[in-house]
């Protein structure tokens, strides 16, 4: 009995002893508690979370020192849940990396400012919302402060600027609003932050100015991101105190003013990207700023400045972006001899003179975009294996076809690392065939990088450089790596470079969670560093699904592979929900990036609009400057009116002479009109075509603004009403350039165009008579599948209607040929095509007798024509006109042949068809004043012309 009492107590005391000896062993228990709360509200804790020692069990993801839980690192594995403030039991944490699961939302916890040891705080690309706490400020600790590609709302906590340790500050990509919060000696701001290295804050909302007291020259920035915001106001000078600046991002924001003329301060800066704001007065002079590779002034309305010197003198430029800074004179050959040059884009610009690339051409030349520019001239080189394109400039009118003169195709350039090699292994299931033909479950992501030195992405050794960096460092810091692919550099709506990512397991064919985990965190957490030239960058990872747990059982059993489908199918649907996910996520990015630099965002909520313009090259001009320009659309400026409403004369601050048509309430196109009328003429280029210059679409106006056409139309010639003279040979003349008008935009536009209202009232003449082809406000491109013929409703000016396409409603090229036609029937009578119920293509085909002089046409005839010193080519160009307006469309000539049949009838009459009238519109005798605006034809809208409604076809 004794012997048994002392056996239980033994028995007692041995279990108490070990109880005290485990515990002892165990983990602290409040960071248990801490962790077990946390587990029990996320969904897809790692399977080994059992038990309740996880610092002596090893639990993944979690790392301890002295038993006290130091690290959880959790990224990509499909974690979701809310970060409750049980997190702050665990109170030694010091690092946080809860990455890549967008699972993982709603708030921080307001207490997470309890966490006194937290040196990494790493939330990248979750679904987080809601404020930044404020307590984040009292995380004395901080180093590392990742929130970025989340949803948080709100301003950026001034508290921040209390964290004196930071080195790196990412809150980019979420919805923060308000302004950048700076200290007044009361409350603490970000001008504080004397050791952070990183100011990543672009694609938020952030506005107003950006504050003069954020800079100081004690602060250590090297990166400054403030792109894809609100911001307005100047650039501060303060700006140019931060000497250590490599990167500055200010680009896609509403800043304003001058640049500062301290930025070229900035001799470490590397990239510089100022485009899309309204920066105004003299470009920056960057003269000093040698280390400069990429620089972006695009878009911004600086005054008209020749170009400046330092275009050749920054030696280790690679790529200058310059699109619409109002940029004139020639370029300098020797800017091309810049060793490391890739990238010259100019379009856009005022650049004249003769394109050379000096003796001595930069061996990285890659890509030259002049388009729309006033280059006359070009000097090739051969062996330059580069793109050119001078489409839009006067060297490439008149339909030159040199390959420069084309549009290229767009041709992404292609990269995927190579093969270690081997030959690729066929694989089963989702497994991948790795660079050294293994067949395993990758880690897969999308590498951001904000602002890469170099433009040329089709140079595969740079991308094979940072993959064999990232490799190395992969294996140095002791991951299961045997492989890693880097594929598909494109660049997107923000300008940052992206790279797919394939890392791949060694030893086994996929990854447990520590393996994920612990990739993840070395790209969250900034451990990987690519090679300078990459710049700032972040990583989103996609999430893991193929951990050993659902291999194992999707091999085992039958009724193991059915609950292995299973679980393999909710993968996949779980997989494709978050690819539904991500690309509505990334739409809405790329849709709020575009709302905020596109004018025509208000314009796209309207149902008929049809979505947002393709544009190239028109300028969206605010209400405010066009009314600027036009005295407040003052009488003085007034040249016309029609039913639509006005036309208001106009100048450009770079001294252009613009027309704007100005439609009037209750008298708008169609959003759907008004925008193919833009997206067309901003692609059409040419001498016979007149230019759009921009647009305006706001406050409910809906403005285009062309080039000005100084003598009208050409109806208001025939009819006397402008007074101009037209004789014989320059009727031939304007015949002949419009119909190279027409020409250019059937076979060289592209996409190629149908006017669809080809008639006098929509050829401008130009102050030497050059016929410009206008009003493309009915005009169709044919786009590729469907080239031949587009089935459409009828629409037209009766009169010039093509009988065919009217039947049929198939609208052709032809289409437009018998338009042509009955203008050219107007030019030899002028007449109106119906005119006192007659149709002019029938009073010709009946008086018409080709046996007689001038085919008995000549009561018909304009006498100014009748009396022509060369009938012959009268009667020619009568037959030219029958031609095009015969009955059946496929019997209609090109209007490829009728410009070279017009081009033979000029020569056999003894004119040049290429002379340039010398003549001014000074010398055209009776040269009336009050004449009639070429845009005050009401043609923009499709029945309103010069006949009874009756006689309109319905709509
Ligand atoms: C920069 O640091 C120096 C030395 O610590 C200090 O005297 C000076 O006031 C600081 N300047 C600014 C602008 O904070
Ligand atoms: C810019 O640099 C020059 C020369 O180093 C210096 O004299 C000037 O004070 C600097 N300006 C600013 C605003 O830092
Ligand atoms: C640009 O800056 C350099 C160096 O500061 C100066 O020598 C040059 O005169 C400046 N150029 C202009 C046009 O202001
Ligand atoms: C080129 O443009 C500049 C500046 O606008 C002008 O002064 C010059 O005359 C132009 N040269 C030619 C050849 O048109």
């Amino acid at each position: 009995m004794a012997g048994k009492f002392h056996l239980s107590i033994l028995l007692l005391l041995a279990a108490l002893l070990l109880q005290l000896f485990d515990t002892a062993a165990l983990t602290d228990s409040d960071d248990f508690a801490g962790l077990q709360a946390l587990k029990s509200i996320w969904k897809n804790t790692p399977p080994n979370w059992e038990g309740s020692d996880p610092c002596g069990l090893g639990w993944e993801g979690i790392s301890c020192a002295n038993n006290r839980v130091i690290s959880i690192t959790l990224a990509s594995i499909n974690l979701s849940g809310q970060l409750s403030s049980d997190i702050v039991k665990i109170s030694e944490l010091q690092t946080l990396d809860l990455s890549y699961n967008t699972g993982m939302t709603g708030p921080l916890p307001q207490d997470i400012g309890d966490l006194k040891k937290l040196s990494s705080l790493i939330l990248v690309g979750c679904g987080f919302s809601g404020p930044i706490p404020s307590s984040i400020g009292s995380l004395q600790q901080l180093v590392y402060l990742s929130l970025n590609s989340n949803g948080f709302i709100g301003g950026i906590p001034p508290t921040i600027g209390k964290l004196s340790h930071l080195y790196w500050l990412d809150l980019a990509d979420n919805k923060l609003t308000g302004t950048i919060p700076v200290s007044d000696g009361t409350s603490p701001g970000l001008d504080m932050l004397l050791n952070t290295k990183h100011f990543h804050f672009g694609k938020n909302q952030l506005s107003g100015e950006i504050p003069s007291g954020l800079f100081n020259s004690n602060m250590t920035l090297i990166h400054l991101l403030l792109e894809n915001n609100l911001l307005t106001g100047d650039i501060p000078s303060t700006l140019g105190l931060v000497k250590a600046l490599e990167v500055v991002r200010l680009d896609i924001n509403s800043l304003s003013g001058s640049v500062p003329e301290n930025l070229n301060n900035l001799t470490s800066v590397q990239e510089l990207f100022l485009a899309n704001n309204k920066l105004t007065g003299v470009l920056p002079n960057l003269t000093g700023m040698d280390l400069l590779n990429y620089v972006d002034l695009s878009n911004n309305s600086f005054v008209a400045t020749d170009v400046p010197p330092w275009f050749s003198s920054l030696q280790s430029l690679t790529s200058l972006i310059m699109e619409k800074t109002q940029l004139q004179g020639p370029l300098p050959p020797s800017m091309f001899s810049l060793p490391q040059l890739q990238t010259v884009a100019f379009k856009n610009n005022r650049i004249n003179g003769t394109l050379s690339f000096g003796s001595n051409p930069s061996s990285q030349l890659y890509q030259i975009d002049l388009q729309d520019n006033l280059i006359d001239g070009f000097t090739q080189r051969a062996g330059l294996n580069i793109q050119i394109v001078l489409v839009g400039n006067p060297i490439c009118d008149e339909g030159v076809t040199e390959s420069y003169c084309k549009i290229p195709e767009p041709s992404p350039p292609t990269y995927t690392t190579p093969l270690e090699n081997c030959n690729p292994q066929p694989c089963t299931e989702d497994r991948v065939s790795s660079p050294s033909c293994t067949c395993a479950y990758p880690y897969t992501g999308t590498l951001f990088f904000r602002a890469p030195s170099f433009s040329n992405y089709g140079n595969s050794s740079i991308f094979a450089s940072l993959q064999q960096n990232m490799k190395a460092s992969f294996k140095s810091h002791g991951l299961p790596i045997d492989a890693v692919s880097l594929s598909n550099p494109t660049k997107n709506i923000d300008n940052y470079l992206l790279l797919s990512l394939q890392v791949f397991p060694s030893g086994q064919d996929y990854f447990n969670r520590t393996g994920i985990s612990a990739i993840g965190y070395m790209l969250s957490n900034q451990t990987f560093k690519p090679p300078k030239e990459y710049g700032p960058f972040y990583f989103i990872g996609n999430s893991y699904p193929y951990f050993a747990g659902l291999q194992a059982s999707s091999k085992k059993s039958s009724s193991g592979i059915i609950i292995g489908a299973a679980a393999g199918g909710s993968v996949l649907v779980l997989l494709l929900l978050m690819a539904g996910v991500y690309a509505y996520r990334q739409r809405k990015r790329a849709d709020t990036a575009d709302k905020k630099n596109d004018p025509f965002a208000a314009w796209d909520s309207n149902a008929n609009s049809g979505g947002v313009p393709q544009l190239k090259g028109a300028k969206s001009f605010s209400f405010e400057e066009l009314k600027r320009i036009t005295n407040n659309f003052s009488e003085l400026n007034d040249v016309g009116s029609g039913g639509y409403g006005k036309v208001y004369r106009g100048t450009l601050p770079n001294g252009q002479l613009i027309a704007i048509k100005r439609a009037q309430q209750g008298s708008m196109q169609g959003g759907l009109e008004f925008k193919t009328e833009i997206e067309l003429l901003s692609r059409v280029h040419h001498k016979n075509v007149v230019a759009l210059v921009g647009f305006c679409f706001e406050q409910g106006e809906q403005m285009l603004v062309y080039e000005f056409i100084a003598n009208g139309t050409l109806k208001d010639s025939l009819s006397g009403k402008s007074g101009i003279r037209l004789d014989w040979m320059r009727r031939l003349k304007i015949a002949l350039g419009a119909a190279k008008g027409i020409q250019y935009l059937h076979d060289l536009a592209n996409p190629p165009i149908i006017h669809r209202d080809i008639k006098s009232n929509n050829i401008l003449l130009d102050e030497r008579l050059n016929a410009k082809v206008a009003d493309f406000g009915l005009s169709k491109p044919m786009n590729e599948p469907e080239r031949g013929h587009v089935t459409t409703q009828v629409k037209g000016t009766m009169g010039y209607l093509d009988p065919e396409y009217y039947m049929t409603q198939q609208l052709t090229e032809k289409s437009d040929v018998y338009s042509f036609g009955v203008l050219l029937l107007e030019l030899l009578t002028a007449r109106s095509p119906i005119e006192k119920g007659k149709y002019i293509v029938r009073e010709v085909k009946q008086a018409m007798d080709t046996g007689k002089e001038m085919y008995n046409l000549e009561s018909i005839l304009d006498p100014i024509v009748a009396s022509s010193p060369s009938p012959r080519s009268v009667e020619r160009f009568v037959d030219v006109a029958l031609r095009c307006v015969h009955e059946s469309g496929e019997s209609r000539p090109h209007m490829s042949e009728v410009v070279k049949e017009i081009e033979n009838i000029m020569e056999a009459a003894g004119y040049n068809p290429n002379a340039e009238s010398a003549s001014t519109s000074a010398s055209y005798e009776g040269h009336s004043k009050g004449s009639n605006h070429p845009y005050s034809n009401q043609s923009l809208f499709a029945y309103s012309g010069n006949y009874p409604p009756s006689m309109l076809e319905p709509k």
